[in-house]
Parts: C-alpha cells; sequence; structure tokens
C-alpha cells in the first residue's frame, strides 16, 4: 500500500491507474477505523480493480462545538488495517493541503443538507458534500462506497452527484453492528461502560418499530409515537430525532410504503449518536 499525501500526488497517480483501464474504487473515511469502514474496504476490493482510502478529519463538517479536536486519530493503527485488507492507495493529507488558505468555495446540496442532523448540526452537510466533491476531484474514482449508516449524507452525496453530473457511482453499503445490536461508529469510544449499555436503546428503538410496522401500523405518527416511547424509557439518552422519511428526498412521510427511512439521533452523555433502518412495505 502507497501512502499519498498531497492532493497533486493523489491526483497523478489516480489518473495513471485510470490511464491503464483499472476500475478505481475510492473508500472516503476520517479512519479511527472498525469493521464497518472495512466492509466498505471489502466491497471495493470485490468491485474494483483498485482501490483507494481517503483517511482525513475534516474540519469542515465539524461544528464550532463539536468533537474536532477531540475526534479519535489513529494513523498507524489504521494503515495497518487497511495493509491487511490489500488496499493499493490511502489518500492522508493534511487540513492544510487540503483546504489552502483562502479557500472559499463550497457545495451546497440545498434542501436535503437542512434535513435530520442537517437540523442541529448546521452547516455539517456542507462540509461533507464540499469535501467529497473535492476526494472525487482528485481521486476521479469510478465508484464510490458509502455507509448506510449516515443515510442522510449517503442521500446528500447521491444528490450532489447527479445534479452536479460527476459520474461517479455511488454504492451504499449495509450498517455492520456488534453482536447487542449497536451500530459500529468511531464516536462509540467515548462511551463509558453505562453508556455504552444506555446507547442500546437506539437500536431498540428501530426494532420495535420495524415490530410495529410488521404488525401491520402504517401510518408514521404511530411508528414515530413508538420510536419516541421507547427512547424514553433510557433516561441517559436525549433524543435530538426520530424520523420516518423517504430515503432520497429526507422528506417526511404520512405512511410507510415501498422502501421509507427510519432515522434515530440521540446524545448519550455528550457523545451524538445516529442509527437507521431502511423498511420495505408492499402498501
Ligand atoms: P466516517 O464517519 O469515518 O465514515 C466513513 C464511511 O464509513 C461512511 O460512508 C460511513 O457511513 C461508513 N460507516 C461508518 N460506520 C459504519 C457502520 N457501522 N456500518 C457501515 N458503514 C459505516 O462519514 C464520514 O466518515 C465522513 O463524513 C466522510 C464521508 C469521510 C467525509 O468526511
Amino acid at each position: 500500500m502507497r501512502t499519498v499525501q498531497t492532493p497533486d500526488e493523489m491526483h497523478s497517480v489516480c489518473r495513471e491507474v485510470r490511464r491503464r483501464g483499472k476500475r478505481l474504487g475510492l473508500v472516503p473515511t476520517m479512519g479511527a477505523l472498525h469493521d464497518g469502514h472495512l466492509s466498505l474496504v471489502r466491497a471495493a476490493r470485490a468491485q474494483c480493480d483498485v482501490v483507494a482510502v481517503s483517511l482525513f478529519v475534516n474540519p469542515l463538517q465539524f461544528g464550532p462545538n463539536e468533537d474536532y479536536a477531540k475526534y479519535p486519530r489513529t494513523l498507524e493503527r489504521d494503515r495497518g488495517m487497511l495493509e491487511a485488507e490489500q488496499v493499493d492507495y490511502l489518500f492522508a493529507p493534511s487540513a492544510d493541503q487540503m483546504y489552502p488558505p483562502g479557500a472559499t468555495t463550497f457545495v451546497e446540496v440545498a434542501g436535503l443538507s437542512e434535513k435530520l442532523d442537517g437540523q442541529s448540526r448546521p452547516g455539517h452537510f456542507r462540509g461533507v458534500a464540499t469535501v467529497v466533491a473535492k476526494l472525487f476531484h482528485v481521486v476521479e474514482p469510478d465508484v464510490a462506497f458509502f455507509g448506510q449508516k449516515d443515510a442522510a449524507q449517503l442521500a446528500i452525496i447521491r444528490r450532489m452527484v447527479r445534479d452536479l453530473n460527476m459520474g461517479v457511482e455511488v454504492v451504499g453499503c449495509p450498517i455492520i453492528r456488534e453482536v447487542d445490536g449497536l451500530a459500529l461508529s468511531s464516536r462509540n469510544q467515548y462511551l463509558d461502560a453505562r453508556q455504552r449499555l444506555s446507547a442500546m436503546v437506539l437500536y431498540r428503538s428501530l426494532c420495535q418499530v420495524r415490530a410495529l410496522l410488521e404488525g401491520g401500523e402504517h401510518r408514521t405518527a404511530k411508528l414515530i409515537e413508538c420510536g419516541k416511547r421507547t427512547m424514553a424509557e433510557e433516561p441517559a439518552a436525549r433524543l435530538d430525532y426520530f424520523a420516518v422519511v423517504d430515503p432520497d428526498t429526507l422528506d417526511a412521510v404520512e405512511e410507510v410504503c415501498r422502501t421509507t427511512l427510519v432515522a434515530v439521533a440521540a446524545w448519550v452523555g455528550s457523545t451524538r449518536l445516529i442509527d437507521n433502518m431502511l423498511l420495505e412495505s408492499e402498501k
């Protein structure tokens, strides 16, 4: 695996890969890798000739009171994990290299960016869309892999690619969970043992909603009520949102029909956690 630090070098390396006719896959990450990230890398390995992983803790997507400074940075360990997955290129630029002084150009996916996490994290999705657009320009991948774990992020990137004719195939990959259901996240390491137990309530609330739907309840008001009630049973979790929306537009739906996204976000202590399920219905 070759590690590349500057956007210019990465651009020419990737150009050469594509000139040789190879199918190039990109997995964007912020590091502190876990099996969720590795599932994307494995999907890329299975579908592409050459796999590039980017590792960049993007300052632009963190709010002023968020965890940019304390976000876990474990480059050497991450590098070892990616070597073991037979990744070809690791792109790990510094913040100065990604954002030269005076950088004032941003990508905003209007409408979607203010929904779900965008509501309580103003500017977050602008930061995500901007850095992913930059990564796409640097790497020019044929295909890029994202986790369903960040369902709103996935919707926003799909929309950006469509709206700006980026010509990158976007592949969404399923959520990887701990055995007890907690979705893997780099932020889980902030949780102490008691908080770790409390955090399971997110998945539990989604399962309750799924069971209610399977029992024939399609009205979202009822499903949300059930999800919120389950969330309220865990006093250590402070709910941000519990939403039932269209997975592409992130607009609220009245009834669950076809594929619907059920998404939850909550703080456990000072750690913000998210989880979701895609529910199918014949109705
Ligand atoms: P990060 O949180 O490091 O996640 C990188 C990718 O891993 C994202 O596509 C995310 O959805 C996926 N992922 C995280 N946990 C997962 C899980 N439990 N199961 C499956 N996939 C999972 O998301 C970001 O970084 C950033 O916003 C980024 C896209 C890199 C832009 O900075």
